[in-house]
């Protein structure tokens, strides 16, 4: 058949061409030929079963898409792992170089579920807020599982009315005992624990200068940050007095990096029963976790009177006694209410401590910055006094730091991941019920479109010409997620961090002895955390009063 096809090929100019086509032909037809006759009936009926199966694979997970939609576009995945190579170690960079492609609504695939990925700020807030039912579900993952034996309020495929009557309770406790005013003073609880905690971390700096002569940070943060939270949830907390406790608050690392997004375990099952070490201490630290905060309640429960209620734990108890909580009238199982302290707590230290470590690495290689914090907080306050919340608004420049350290570090990469509560559309794609959805906040915070130099650090892109802070801009910064799952802690966060940054800078002024490298390489994870520096110095600016 070839050389008859190749015959009347041959008055064409193009004769030498198809006569070589033609030789390639009959050789590989000879050659496949060949290859079946030494293939048995057996390998034949194994390569047809594995081939219908790949087919049946694909097929299974192609999007049945309605008339009208559009399908998700996105990279091709391989069969079993899926796009797991291309996230690699910062699945936030490979992902937002994916959108300069695929745009802001993409699917990608780990293992072989698919995951829809938004990136761009009016996408996110389409989704997050204005079609806000349809994206408040978390996905049913493996780790959550392991957070709090799987009766955490944040990381749970609960989205109903009981985790909508969680929610508010836990919004309510925490605004009570944080920003509302202490009975006993002018000011509001958060104010009294970071005011006593920033003297006692400017304390312990000087201490540390008078001893050793330099020191890392981080871990005297988190005690001053975890004795806030603490004394929210219980009263009080003395986090260096207590060894089970401390060994929690120095490695929130193993928990945040076993919670990142995409993290494979979450995907592909098998690696669940293969040695993980990784995975090994993220399950070691919740245990630990747990433990501690049930001990703690517990102990808590014994001097609880329903009558004077004084914090966090208090105020859930009480809520617990009652048949019916929340607003919704939900009927919320006791254990459900007790271990909201749990992500309450969990949240609370991590978070503000990883953004206060964040700020003092950035202050320490751009001294002109710490300059002019300094200037503004002399000038507004002086040093006859120490700052307060209420001096907030006339302190633009120490805000619009804040703001860039949060946009510029993007410490929280992803949101905690969302999923689709029924099928739907956004941006004319269909989008399936249940789907896991990552939402890019590292992508948001870096769009050159809303940042025009994105990779440069300079707070003064948050003020505007009259020197307040630019509203505006500030609201494009998205690091506490949007809509129906946006962080609850949100305002204390803000508040913390800077009052806790105004304490300390108003007294003290920080370095690196010259020639010392500080890396700001993050670690991916839930939080993303900088390289630990042991090399900080403190000076005092003023002798205090
Ligand atoms: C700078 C500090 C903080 C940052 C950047 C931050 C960021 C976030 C983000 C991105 C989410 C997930 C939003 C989503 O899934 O769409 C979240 C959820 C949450 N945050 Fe925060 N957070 C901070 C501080 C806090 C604090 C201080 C608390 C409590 C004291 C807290 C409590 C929570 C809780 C309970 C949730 C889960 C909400 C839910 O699933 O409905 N966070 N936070």
């Amino acid at each position: 058949m070839f050389t008859c096809w190749a015959e009347g090929l041959q008055s064409s100019s193009s004769f030498h061409f198809w006569a070589t086509l033609n030789i390639h032909a009959i050789q590989t037809a000879k050659m496949v030929g060949g290859l079946l006759a030494s293939v048995s009936i057996t390998e034949l009926l194994l390569a047809s079963v594995v081939f219908c199966l790949i087919f049946w694979v694909i097929e299974s997970h192609s999007q049945k898409v309605p008339k009208g939609l559009k399908p998700v576009p996105g990279p091709w995945a391989w069969p079993l792992i899926g796009n797991i190579l291309t996230l690699g170690k910062n699945p936030h960079l490979a992902l937002a170089q994916l959108r300069e492609k695929y745009g802001d609504v993409m699917q990608i695939q780990i293992g072989s579920t698919p995951v829809l990925v938004l990136s761009g700020l009016e996408t996110v807030r389409q989704a997050l807020v204005r079609q806000g039912e349809d994206f408040k579900g978390r996905p049913d993952l493996y780790s959550f599982s392991l957070v709090t034996d799987g009766y955490s309020m944040s990381f749970n495929p609960d989205s109903g009315e009981v985790w909508a009557a969680r929610r508010k309770l836990a919004q309510n406790a925490l605004n009570t005992f944080s920003v509302a005013s202490s009975p006993s003073s002018t000011s509001c609880y958060l104010e009294e624990h970071v005011k006593k905690e920033g003297e006692c971390l400017i304390q312990k700096f000087q201490e540390l200068m008078d001893t050793v002569g330099r020191f890392d940070p981080y871990n005297h943060v988190v005690v001053s940050v975890a004795n806030v939270i603490g004394a929210m949830c219980f009263g009080q907390c003395h986090a260096n007095e207590n060894q089970e406790l401390m060994s929690i608050i120095t490695k929130s690392h193993e928990f945040v990096e076993g919670a990142s997004s995409g993290n494979p375990v979450d995907f592909i099952p098998i690696l669940r029963y293969f040695p993980n070490s990784k995975l090994q201490r993220f399950k070691e630290f919740n245990q630990k976790f747990l433990k501690f905060m049930q001990k703690t309640v517990q102990e808590h429960y014994k001097d609880f009177d329903q009558n004077n209620i004084q914090d966090i734990t208090g105020a859930l108890f009480k809520h617990s006694q009652d048949k019916t909580q929340g607003n919704t009238g939900t009927s919320v199982p006791k254990i459900l209410i007790t271990n909201l302290i749990n992500d309450i707590f969990g949240a609370g230290f991590d978070t503000v401590t990883t953004a206060i470590s964040w700020s003092l690495m950035y202050l320490v290689i751009n001294p002109e910055v710490q300059k002019k914090i300094q200037k503004e907080l002399d000038t507004v306050i002086g040093r006859d006094r120490r700052p307060r919340l209420t001096d907030k608004p006339q302190l633009p420049y120490l805000e619009a730091f804040v703001l860039e350290i949060f946009r510029h570090t993007s410490f929280v990469p992803f949101t905690i991941p969302h999923s689709t509560t029924r099928a739907t559309t956004l941006n004319d794609f269909y989008i399936p019920k249940g789907i896991c959805v990552f939402v890019n906040q590292w992508q948001v915070n870096h769009d050159e479109k809303l940042w025009g130099d994105p990779s440069a650090f300079r707070p003064e892109r948050f003020l505007s010409a009259d020197g307040t802070i630019n509203k505006n801009l500030s609201e494009k910064m998205l690091l506490f997620g949007m809509g129906k799952r946006r962080c609850i802690g949100e305002t204390i966060a803000r508040w913390e961090i800077f009052l806790f940054l105004a304490i300390l800078l108003q007294q003290l002024e920080f370095s690196v002895p010259s020639g010392v490298k500080v890396d700001l390489t993050p670690t991916y994870g839930l939080t993303m955390k900088h390289p630990r520096c042991e090399h900080f110095q403190a000076r005092q600016r003023f002798s205090s009063h």
